[in-house]
């Protein structure tokens, strides 16, 4: 079934084409990309002219004339040019110096009672916090949140937008928000078109996640990335015993993880089960029973879907 962005809808050549004629600037020119690709047109009522009347759909309008309508419903009701940060903790920090470096106009981070005055607010707060921290704005601004794993509806009836880098943010360090993936969402183009914005000043990867798909993932996310850190932390501890600090391992899962990137997981594997090495891991088994033995169920699951790895390669 052809979808939203399906092959009836504009090229980038079309837009640019569509930019000159229109004298569009360049940020214009995204946006109207934007809300074409993602099948907003079809959303917005049609345009007054007699042609247009016969379509069903804004996607098989004449470009020009879908471009100016589409741009004028954004000059009545513009991009919000001012952004409140609310949670003042790892991302809500992060991202307030990394908007204000792009010379956003960025209000916070705020902590809790601090009312917001900006265009839109952006909620950096713990997901079961994330309804409170929304009935709490007035009415008017755009609120977002930064929740991978929710959906738009617990900002209702605010138009609301999602923004959720997929990246993890210490409580130290500046993240490196530049190249990663970023789920935007908006319950309108408008509010969309905002949280690529929002991404796009960063230099992160806008890409969209359906409502019923955001559990998996940011399990994925949370696979990927927390029980990375997990798994690290007990080959630290079980290596420790042997005298071997962390920094000794690192080079080890930097590496192991740029192979992953580029090869995928069957062809990055290495190590004794690739090779088939039983032996080895029997004695590996042995070990860790006796050294670090609450580690051992660990141990046990990871070799087994390890196996399968091979067994499917
Ligand atoms: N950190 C990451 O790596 C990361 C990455 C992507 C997305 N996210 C998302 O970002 C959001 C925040 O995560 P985080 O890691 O930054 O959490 P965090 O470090 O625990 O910070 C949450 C902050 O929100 C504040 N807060 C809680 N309820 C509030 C309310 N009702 N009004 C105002 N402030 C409130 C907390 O203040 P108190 O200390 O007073 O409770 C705290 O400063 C979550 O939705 C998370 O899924 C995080």
């Amino acid at each position: 079934m052809a979808g939203p962005e399906d092959h009836r809808l504009p090229g980038r050549g079309q837009l640019r084409a569509a930019r000159a004629d229109l004298r569009l600037p360049p940020d214009r020119l995204e946006l109207l990309a934007t809300l074409l690709r993602r099948g907003h047109a079809a959303t917005i009522p049609p345009a007054p002219a007699a042609s247009v009347r016969r379509c069903r759909s804004l996607r098989v309008y004449p470009l020009e004339e879908t471009s100016r309508y589409l741009m004028r419903e954004l000059d009545r009701n513009p991009l919000p040019r001012s952004c409140a940060i609310v949670g003042a903790g790892r991302l809500g920090t992060a991202l307030a110096a990394a908007f204000r470096a792009t010379g956003l106009d960025v209000e916070g981070p705020l902590g809790r009672g601090t009312p917001p005055h900006a265009d839109a607010v952006l909620l950096c707060v713990p997901d079961g916090e994330i309804a409170a921290a929304a009935a709490a704005v007035p009415p008017g601004p755009l609120v977002g949140h930064c929740s991978g794993a929710t959906g738009l509806d617990v900002l209702a009836p605010h138009e609301a937008f999602g923004l959720h880098p997929l990246m993890t943010v210490p409580a130290e360090g500046a993240p490196p928000f530049a190249g990663a993936g970023c789920a935007v969402a908006g319950s309108t183009p408008r509010a969309e078109a905002f949280a690529r914005d929002l991404a796009q000043r960063l230099g992160m990867r806008a890409t969209t996640v359906a409502d019923e798909d955001r559990a998996a993932y940011h399990a994925a996310a949370s696979i990927a990335s927390n029980f990375l850190v997990t798994l690290e932390g007990a080959a630290e501890r079980l290596a420790a015993t042997a005298g071997v600090e962390r920094g000794l391992l690192a080079p080890l899962v930097r590496a192991a993880v740029e192979n992953w990137a580029r090869l995928g997981a069957q062809h990055a594997l290495t190590g004794p089960i690739a090779r088939g090495d039983e032996t080895t891991v029997a004695r590996q088994r042995a070990a860790v029973a006796e050294r670090t033995p609450d580690l051992l169920p660990l141990f046990d699951a990871l070799a087994d879907a390890t196996r399968a790895l091979v067994l499917v390669a």
